[in-house]
């Protein structure tokens, strides 16, 4: 069963009296243990497609299904709830909480819910400490440079185990060697059995997927499984 499927998905904004219309009826599914990279001119619909998979916005038309699930059914609660045990993100802006510790900010995701325990620290500090930020665990996102802040979102995002993991731009603010540390990461995660679909236009991003999709003025053009590089060469 796809982890995630769209199903003839449209999603239209009204704005002024005129109806823009975003997603023009998009198919598209993820298994588990695939990493799916989302190319596509910028305003081609990338980000709105991730926040319907993510379960974050709703679509004007068409199916959402998590495991076979018809999610578009389900009440904002109950939808919600679907995404906190199903769904990790890494947003292209991080949005981490600036009052909160590197720590804190990997652990919050775990409090949610009542779950909040040992464990969720315990979680947070291996994960930091995994991605090379375990000298950093108590300072504020201002007191990080823009790749350890990144590194502290991609963090939260699997502190609760995600199955499907949405990423807008990943490693945007890295530079090489540790952008592809991150990207090793990645496909570690993934090949763990979990679903990754990462928005990117670095070329470096699309050689990890295993399949390439793009994306042009709100439909899918070109859905191609890919012949993965060596990237221990
Ligand atoms: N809330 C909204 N209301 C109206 N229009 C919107 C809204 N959100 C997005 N759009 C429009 O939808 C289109 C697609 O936006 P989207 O953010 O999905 O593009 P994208 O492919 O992610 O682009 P980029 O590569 O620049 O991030 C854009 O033209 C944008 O202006
Ligand atoms: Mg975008």
């Amino acid at each position: 069963m796809a982890l995630v499927e769209l199903r003839d998905v449209v999603k239209r904004y009204e704005l002024g009296g005129e109806t823009l219309t975003v997603l023009k009826g998009v198919d598209f599914t993820i298994e588990a243990g695939e990493f799916v990279a989302v190319m596509g001119p910028s305003g081609s619909g990338k980000s709105t497609m991730l926040n319907m998979i993510g379960l974050l916005d709703e679509p004007s038309e068409g199916t959402v299904l998590l495991r076979g699930e018809d999610v578009t059914t389900l009440s904002d609660r109950e939808r919600t709830k679907a995404r906190q045990g199903a769904i990790g993100f890494i947003f292209q802006d991080f949005y981490l909480i600036p009052s909160l510790t590197a720590t804190e900010n990997v652990e919050l995701p775990t409090l949610f819910g009542g779950a909040g325990n040992k464990k969720g620290r315990e979680k947070a500090i291996e994960l930091l400490t995994d991605f090379g930020l375990g000298d950093r665990l108590d300072h504020l996102p201002k007191e990080l440079s823009g790749g350890q802040q990144q590194r502290v979102a991609i963090a939260r995002s699997l502190v609760n185990e995600p199955q499907v993991l949405l990423a807008d731009e990943p490693t945007g603010n890295l530079d090489q060697k540790t952008g592809k540390e991150i990207l090793d990461r990645l496909r570690e995660i993934c090949d763990s059995g979990v679903g990754i679909i990462a928005v990117t236009h670095d070329p470096n991003v699309a050689a990890y997927a295993d399949r390439r999709v793009n994306i042009v003025d709100g439909v899918i053009d070109g859905d191609d499984a890919l012949a993965r590089e060596d990237h221990d060469a």
